[in-house]
């Protein structure tokens, strides 16, 4: 394919996704699982959403509060076939809870499974796709996370479990209202090869674990590629290494791999680690749903999450960005990501996974425009999204990494020509070509 061709790819206005107006960039909010498990009542949502508006982070994007598993009764009404809220959890009725999340300025999401029963036991969709759909459009939910549980094994080949979670986009469009279709699949049957015609996102691993690198039978695959059991339990790292190789089929024109909601805040991890846990999420466009008891934490966690130039990157129109290398460091690896930006700014990362500081690495531009390599005979200015500080570089960044850390860098291409634009003689990559 020439690159001329390659361009025409990239720009047109092509959508591949599920035409449902939503998920141009990744979502983002909270939700009550990781922290809450089945422990959620009206006052509990209540509460995170009013901290989630008085912390400032709505207005910085994380407009979605995601109510998970066990907001039911254990029986569906025998009359209308209906799934009940409970209503000692939720005394003033759903209903009214979402229309005061909706009146904060929030979306509203909704959990179920593509299964007889939820995780947790309650209820599921399964065979009750449309009743529930229309239930939930009646609530007037936002979202859907949907989830796989008790599938009584209708699944095992990807053409199966796309029917079956297929017959759940086809209820929601149904009902008129725009829902944003999030499967709760994880990645088995090869999800990421058929998600994107019925859905808007998808989880592409077993349960996220509040830990960098730990390692846990539970989660038994350290890449992408598991046949069948994907488990849970599984550490930062672990979904990192699990998320770059399909980097490729996530996208604005597609719909978005989901490394799982976070866990910042929970206690599991130093704040380099958490950094890293963000940095990542944001860099590799999954959505980023915190985890937390956001009325009770800390102002280091709270501006963690709250770094506008790295959720200025995660919700670019862009593809994420791909891990160019990953190499043997220490005790560990070092890995370089880089992609570019809507605008023709780049992001680069550097994540330390190594239990030592990285201390003056120099990675080349040949390497960071690995993908454009037109790219590299340029100075840019590179700004550390972290620091704040601003430096013009020319062949290569010179970067310092904390243990468990990440730089990462946001750069532009410098006024200023490189004083040795032509010093780079590297393959051709058809960058002449038209
Ligand atoms: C339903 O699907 C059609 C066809 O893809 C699309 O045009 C329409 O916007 C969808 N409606 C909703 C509410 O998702
Ligand atoms: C919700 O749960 C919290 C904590 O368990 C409790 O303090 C509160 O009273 C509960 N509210 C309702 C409406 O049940």
């Amino acid at each position: 394919m020439s690159f001329t061709t390659l361009l025409i790819l990239a720009i047109a206005p092509a959508i591949w996704a599920l035409d449902n107006g939503l998920g141009q960039s990744p979502p983002m909010g909270w939700n009550s699982w990781n922290r809450y498990t089945c422990d959620i009542n009206e006052t509990v949502i209540l509460n995170n959403a009013k901290a989630m508006k008085e912390t400032g982070l709505l207005e910085l994007g994380y407009n979605h509060i995601i109510m998970d598993d066990c907001w039911s009764k254990r029986q569906r009404d025998p009359e209308t076939g209906k799934i009940v809220p409970d209503p000692e959890k939720f005394p003033n009725g759903l209903e009214d809870m979402i229309e005061k999340i909706h009146n904060m300025g929030f979306k509203f999401g909704m959990y179920s499974s593509a299964g007889k029963y939820t995780c947790a036991g309650y209820p599921g969709s399964l065979d009750y796709e449309e009743i529930d759909a229309k239930t939930f459009a009646d609530w007037k939910i936002d979202y859907l996370k949907y989830d796989n549980c008790f599938n009584q094994g209708r699944s095992g080949t990807p053409l199966i479990s796309y029917q079956r979670y297929e017959a759940m986009s086809e209820a929601l469009n149904k009902t008129g209202r725009p829902i944003f279709y999030a499967l709760c699949q994880w990645g088995e049957d090869q999800v990421w090869n058929w998600a994107s015609t019925v859905a808007n996102s998808w989880r592409i691993t077993g349960d996220i674990y509040d830990s960098f690198d730990r390692y846990d039978i539970r989660c038994p695959c350290e890449t992408y590629d598991c046949p069948s059991l994907q488990g849970y339990h599984c550490s930062i790292m672990n979904i990192v290494n699990k998320a770059t190789p399909l980097a490729q089929k996530t996208g604005p024109n597609s719909g978005w791999s989901d490394m799982d909601m976070l866990e910042i805040g929970n206690g599991g991890m130093t704040y380099d680690e958490y950094l890293t846990h963000f940095t990542m999420w944001a860099v590799l466009k999954s959505p980023l749903i915190l985890g937390n008891d956001v009325s009770n934490m800390s102002p280091e966690h709270l501006a963690l999450v709250s770094n506008f130039d790295v959720i200025a990157v995660h919700q670019d129109v862009s593809a994420p960005a791909n891990r160019i290398w990953k190499k043997p460091f220490v005790d560990s690896f070092v890995h370089l990501f880089s992609g570019a930006l809507s605008n023709g700014d780049w992001v680069v990362a550097i994540v330390n996974e190594a239990t030592v500081p990285l201390v003056e690495m120099s990675i080349p531009f040949s390497d960071i425009f690995f993908d454009n390599r037109d790219n590299a005979k340029f100075a840019w200015t590179a700004k550390d999204l972290w620091t704040k500080e601003t430096i013009t570089a020319a062949r290569h960044l010179t970067v310092d990494v904390v243990p468990h850390g990440t730089q990462v860098w946001r750069l532009q291409k410098s006024t200023h020509n490189s004083h040795n634009s032509n010093y780079w003689t590297g393959h051709n990559t058809g960058h002449n070509a038209n």
